[in-house]
């Protein structure tokens, strides 16, 4: 049979192997704590539940959803953006809805021609839907001596046609000062490059100001954001999010996506609505993370993790003691606590993990307990 060659060599989705890890030592009996993937299994807030079962029984003939999405969707989504970003948008024509950010990230390699730079360590998705649409990929490190941000006058600008990036980062909980953000875009402008912005963590952080956005920028020419409701409204299973930006690139999004079928649901789209209105359950959500947060935090800094990134997004990221990721990774295993290490995440994650605030506030707690009697990896 004749696979994709892109498709037999990958290497295992990091997460899966992490997932594999739980359901063994599950299977062993082990109490598990699982800061391993980045999936909010908080509750979806009753509103956004109801909502979206209103929308399917006013609706008894489903329809096809269209690409361009519902208006009331787009003008949900420029609303939020302009309360909380500062910029007016045109709902028309600068925003798309998307079946949660994970698809349209893949695919954007198929709309944009050039070599893609992607973040590392980051998100694997932008360098798989490089790599499935033929195009080069470039890696951009990522290192503490840099704040966590890309060297911008490191970058082979003359061959990329794509840059991503992504604040507050996974796995780096960074944010992009908006100065940074707005030299970024203007190098990307002069090179013809897209600069896409990977914002779904956006709504979580813990110190500091709010984390800006590419969408600030003063000219959006050539850059486009990503936005998601699976952390802020903890939505991960409905799969809603938007793209918004320059109105050229996202008219190229609203060709492109028919071909796809990547509309989402139209009951999705309405419970959607009801979700970007609402800042109140985002408060909440962020204080539980903050609370799951200073309940853990300080235990792992007792064990001897070291902080390493920034203040927000949900994930921790930490340097490992003993400089082992993986060794350290394993023997927190032992205890029945799941951490991702570093070097998974790409090259440049070495000697870190990352720890995902997902559990509850108990199983951070039984956790933190857990870890005073850690003798670490090496010690
Ligand atoms: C950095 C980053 N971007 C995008 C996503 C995609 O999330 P979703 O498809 O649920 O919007 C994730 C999910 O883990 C992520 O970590």
């Amino acid at each position: 049979m004749g696979l994709s060659g892109v498709l037999t060599g990958l290497r295992t989705y990091p997460f899966v192997r992490l997932t594999e890890a739980r359901r063994r030592l599950q299977a062993e009996g082990v109490r598990v704590v699982d800061f391993g993937m980045g999936e909010p299994r908080e509750e979806t807030p009753a509103f956004i539940r109801r909502a979206v079962a209103a929308a399917i029984e006013a609706e008894p003939v489903s329809a096809y959803p269209l690409a361009e999405g519902l208006p009331e969707l787009r003008e949900a989504a420029a609303a939020w953006v302009a309360r909380r970003f500062g910029t007016e948008l045109d709902p028309a024509a600068q925003v798309v809805p998307t079946l949660g950010s994970k698809e349209a990230i893949f695919s954007l390699a198929q709309v944009v021609d050039g070599a893609v730079g992607v973040p590392t360590p980051g998100y694997p998705v932008p360098e798989r839907g490089a790599l499935f649409a033929g195009r080069e990929v470039v890696p951009v490190p990522l290192t503490a001596a840099h704040g966590w941000l890309p060297d911008l006058d490191a970058l082979p600008w003359d061959r990329l046609g794509l840059l991503w990036v992504n604040f507050p980062g996974n796995p780096t909980a960074a944010t992009a000062p908006p100065a940074w953000l707005e030299e970024a875009a203007a190098r990307c402008r002069a090179h013809d490059v897209v600069l896409a912005s990977d914002e779904a963590y956006c709504e979580l952080w813990f110190e500091g100001d709010p984390p800006p956005s590419a969408l600030q920028v003063d000219d959006l020419r050539g850059v486009l954001a990503f936005h998601t409701l699976s952390k802020r409204s903890s939505m991960p299973g409905y799969r809603s999010g938007f793209v918004a930006g320059d109105p050229e690139l996202v008219a190229a999004l609203r060709r492109y996506r028919p071909n796809v079928g990547t509309a989402p649901q139209v009951f999705v789209q309405r419970a959607s609505v009801a979700a970007w209105s609402d800042e109140e359950h985002v408060v909440a959500t962020r204080e539980r993370y903050a609370r799951k947060r200073d309940v853990l935090l300080p235990a792992l800094l007792e064990a001897g993790f070291e902080r390493a990134g920034g203040d927000a997004s949900f994930f921790l990221w930490l340097r490992a003691p003993g400089g082992d990721d993986v060794a350290c990774a394993e023997s927190l295993l032992e205890l029945g606590i799941v951490v991702a290490p570093g070097s998974w995440l790409g090259a440049g994650g070495e000697g870190h993990v990352r720890v995902a605030l997902v559990p509850t506030i108990d199983d951070c707690a039984a956790a933190a307990e857990l870890l005073s009697g850690w003798r670490g990896a090496s010690r």
